[in-house]
């Protein structure tokens, strides 16, 4: 008899967004002449960037001929980007990282999901609540957490984000081997200090742990003293992996590629006691498991680090964050507290009620979708997301009709 995992009967019946969308899909079934306006799931609207276009349609037309065809791809992703990454993304930062630790993907949800399974089944966990589901989800796959009671998982060590430590947790006082962290934060919108992250560093080389440092909003950091990455602090390569996304930056959702740095000083120990290169465990599952980004896509997406890519993506991000301005000003002007949308694409509300009940609200009474907090975790609860990810009018519009149903 063929027997599944265990470990799957503990999640919840569906993954959040999915939840969300049913809902969503319901509603519109139910009420066709009533468009809906989706601020849930963080999904880019803007077309792609000109420079990423162009070198899709150049790298199309190299694989329409035999001399500059492309089969298999370097798994790990091809030269010509990795070094890329290095040159504009670290060294102007003052970051060591080489090009052999990037390690290309088709997005940073699967290498932050993927990346606990080169760890032990007893690792202890500390991970943020509210948090990004995939970060605790994929270890209660793994077997790592008991059941859920209340909303927490048994055997996690929570860490909790809230109004009163201004939505960046503490260290815990209690050791842990693995820590999610998520700056610019989803789903809050929350940033972190240089001297928070030098914390986290901290902590982690005093117990012989690793950082998993989600950093896929970092485009959108636009106060000069945040750190956009967690290798600006001393020692960070010694403790630290760190997920980057062309998701948000350049409107990559739908066409898929992403990196995450390994550093080659990374070190984790087996059951006997003997240290092992984490790079070298990455490598090896990632060589096992995946095939490499489709090339032109690749292309597509080195295309951001030319000048004329570098301006259109800022001018992409400026344009969302505009979006994310105007939330926060109407939602302040409801009477409302609200945090992120300065520093990141996420408004995080404080609506002092049942958040599904809050989203049900919205959707029913102004057809617009936000992402109900307690869907991220307990800390999450009396809160909603919105996101800053849609056009203008979209955004103007569902601003005029919640005023219109809270006023
Ligand atoms: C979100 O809405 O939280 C994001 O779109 C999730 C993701 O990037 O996978």
């Amino acid at each position: 008899m063929i027997r599944i995992n265990d470990n799957y009967t503990k999640l919840k019946t569906s993954y959040l967004f999915s939840d969300i969308a049913k809902r969503v899909s319901a509603y519109v079934a139910a009420n066709p002449a009533k468009p809906v306006i989706r601020l849930g799931i963080g999904d880019v609207t803007e077309p792609l960037p000109q420079v990423c276009i162009d070198a899709l349609h150049a790298a199309t037309d190299e694989m329409a001929q035999r001399a500059t065809f492309k089969g298999y791809g370097p798994e790990q992703g091809y030269a010509f980007l990795r070094e890329a990454v290095v040159q504009h993304e670290f060294a102007p930062r003052g970051c060591h990282v080489a090009p052999d630790e990037v390690f290309v993907s088709d997005g940073s949800k699967c290498d932050c999901g993927n990346l606990q399974e080169i760890f032990a089944d007893d690792i202890r966990l500390a991970i943020p609540d509210p948090v990004y589901p995939v970060y605790v989800d994929t270890n209660v796959m793994a077997g790592r957490t008991g059941a859920n009671i209340d909303g927490r998982y048994a055997g996690v060590t929570y860490l909790d984000s809230t109004p009163a430590n201004g939505y960046v947790p503490a260290i815990p006082s209690t050791p842990a081997d693995l820590i999610y962290l998520c700056f610019p934060n989803n789903p809050t919108g929350a940033v972190a200090t240089k001297a928070q992250l030098a914390a986290w560093v901290a902590y982690a080389k005093a117990n012989r742990a690793i950082i998993l440092f989600d950093a896929a909003y970092e485009a959108y950091i636009r106060d000069p003293a945040i750190p956009h990455s967690i290798y600006e602090i001393e020692g960070a390569r010694d403790v630290a992996i760190e997920f980057r996304s062309y998701s948000k930056i350049a409107g990559f959702t739908g066409t898929r590629c992403a990196y995450t740095i390994v550093p080659k000083a990374l070190k984790a120990w087996d059951a006997a006691g003997h240290e092992h290169s984490v790079h070298d465990l990455w490598n090896r599952r990632h060589t096992t498991k995946f095939n490499g980004v489709a090339y032109p896509i690749q292309r597509a997406a080195v295309a951001i680090y030319s000048d004329e890519g570098k301006a259109q993506t800022r001018a992409l991000t400026d344009f969302y964050l505009g979006n994310a301005a105007r939330i926060r000003a109407a939602v302040t002007s409801l009477g409302f507290s609200c945090i992120g949308g300065d520093n990141a694409p996420y408004i995080w509300v404080k609506v002092g009620r049942d958040s599904w009940e809050f989203f049900d609200l919205l959707l029913n009474n102004a057809q617009v979708v936000c992402t109900p907090g307690a869907g991220f975790g307990r800390c999450g609860e009396g809160h909603v997301r919105i996101s800053a990810f849609n056009s203008r009018d979209n955004v103007e519009q569902a601003l005029a009709r919640i005023a219109a149903v809270l006023q």
